[in-house]
């Protein structure tokens, strides 16, 4: 697994400040609410379980499982939701909780879905943004690492469902992925 990894982005205690980084400004901003984050799988999964328990307040997860890529490395704009959400979420603070940014098209699809069950506020927190390879104009509210356009894996984010256990973020030997 290792040697299908060109070079280290971003190590594992960089990534453990920033979560820690980004969990702080959550808890000032929502320190009066009770808001329900909503995890993207499977990306986030393991920037969920991180975030979370750096998180003071009160507050509920939920999940929603989409996929824009199927088994490329590169977008087809195709969004499917293989799961939906369990909890209403009229009314609430809703937080969405990302891996990584790119061309927006997901992200797009997926706030237009969560805002037609009216939150009374939606947010984006995703750990990455490559800037480089927005289709769509989007900005999270809490963002992570800029990085740039390369694929990267690990600490959740997979190729062809590999590479999530990582705990760095690495990037990918570009051999591994030329199909
Ligand atoms: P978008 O719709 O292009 O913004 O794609 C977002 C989704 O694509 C993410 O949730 C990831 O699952 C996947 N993705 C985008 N870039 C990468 C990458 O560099 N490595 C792994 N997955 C990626
Ligand atoms: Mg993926």
């Amino acid at each position: 697994m290792v040697k299908d990894i060109e070079s280290v982005l971003i190590t594992e205690q960089e990534v453990k400040d920033m979560v820690s980084r980004l969990a702080d400004r959550i808890n000032e901003d929502y320190k009066d609410k009770f808001p329900v984050f909503i995890g993207v799988l499977k990306g986030s999964f393991v920037f969920m379980a991180d975030l979370i328990r750096q998180i003071k307040i009160c507050c509920e997860i939920d999940f929603m499982a989409v996929s824009s890529y199927g088994n490329k490395s590169v977008t087809t704009g195709a969004v499917k939701i293989y799961k939906d959400l369990e909890k209403d979420i009229e009314n609430r603070d809703v937080i969405i909780v990302e891996d990584i940014l790119d061309s927006g098209l997901t992200l797009n699809y997926l706030m237009g879905y969560l805002r037609s069950r009216n939150p009374s506020s939606l947010r984006l927190c995703t750990l990455l943004d490559k800037p480089a390879r927005r289709m769509i104009p989007i900005t999270a509210d809490y963002k992570g690492f800029e990085i740039p356009d390369a694929f990267v894996v690990g600490y959740g984010l997979d190729y062809q469902e590999k590479y999530r256990n990582l705990p760095y973020i690495g990037i990918l030997k570009p051999e591994i992925y030329t199909d």
